[in-house]
């Protein structure tokens, strides 16, 4: 039970990744607060863990492109629990955006204002109340996309970017008052969202040319990086990166 007794923060529970995250926190007996846009799946997801009995879990309704429901839901989980030991910051959007030349405010604006600034309020939200306890770990989520592109993801690459930048600002700030901050990058992960890539014969040909495993990274697999990172196991790494990619970026 590695997260036995720990209070943590999980965005983006309600699917994919953030709901592997959750599962697995759960089995490790932690006390989880569910963040995620989506109240009925988020409710879904609290529910099954909270039937299956190991660790417990609760939902809270936020938006994160809003600050202010950023800091009603922190506030909410300070009250309802005391603390924040650890927040997986795993909330983001990943859609393509047009060619460089094409791309609009809008693009701009529906990526950035989840993934760069939701991501940031959210951090800092949790940090100030870690700042209060003198402890916490922030495991934000990055991705191999800010170290190598394509033309089709600038924006989306921009805030995974911002998002590793993020870390090691707070790694520099944290580390000395006990809070530890650090990103896990991964690579192709097989997702609800990317399943439909399967089918894509030209896709799955790039990714095994691409990717020296020969496959997507399991969910599974980037969920047990995130608690590993989160668990008292993992001591004197702050503000790196864990790459989890099958070893793509390893390939010239
Ligand atoms: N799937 C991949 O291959 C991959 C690779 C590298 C990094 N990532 C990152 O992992 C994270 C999770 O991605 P996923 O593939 O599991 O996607 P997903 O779409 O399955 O899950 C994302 C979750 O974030 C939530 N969310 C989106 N906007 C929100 C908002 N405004 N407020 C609150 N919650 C919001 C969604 O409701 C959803 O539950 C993202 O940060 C993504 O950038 C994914």
């Amino acid at each position: 039970m590695q997260l036995k007794g720990k209070v943590c923060i999980v965005t983006g529970a309600a699917s994919g990744i953030g709901r592997c995250v959750s599962d697995l926190f759960a089995e490790e007996g932690a006390t989880l607060a569910l963040v995620d846009l989506q109240e009925e799946s988020g409710h879904e997801v609290a529910s099954a863990i909270n039937a299956r009995g190991q660790g417990s879990a609760r939902f809270y309704a936020c938006d994160v492109r809003s600050v202010g429901e950023i800091r009603g839901a922190v506030d909410a989980v300070k009250s309802d629990f005391g603390r924040v030991d650890v927040l997986a910051n795993i909330a983001g959007v990943s859609r393509r955006t047009p060619l460089i030349e094409a791309v609009t405010e809008e693009d701009w604006d529906a990526i950035t204002s989840v993934n760069l600034k939701g991501a940031f309020f959210m951090a800092q939200s949790a940090y100030r109340v870690m700042l209060e306890q003198g402890h916490g770990k922030i495991i934000n989520m990055g991705s191999t996309r800010a170290m190598v592109s394509d033309e089709k993801h600038v924006v989306y690459d921009a805030t995974k970017g911002g998002i590793h930048a993020i870390t090691r600002s707070f790694a520099v700030a944290g580390g000395p008052k006990g809070i530890v901050t650090n990103t896990v990058a991964p690579g192709y992960v097989l997702t609800p969202m990317t399943e439909h890539n399967l089918n894509n014969d030209g896709w799955m040909g790039h990714l095994r040319e691409r990717v020296p495993i020969g496959r997507m990274v399991e969910m599974r697999e980037v969920a047990e990086i995130v608690l590993f990172v989160a668990s008292d196991r993992c001591g004197g790494v702050n503000g790196s990166v864990f790459v989890v990619d099958g070893g793509r970026m390893a390939h010239d």
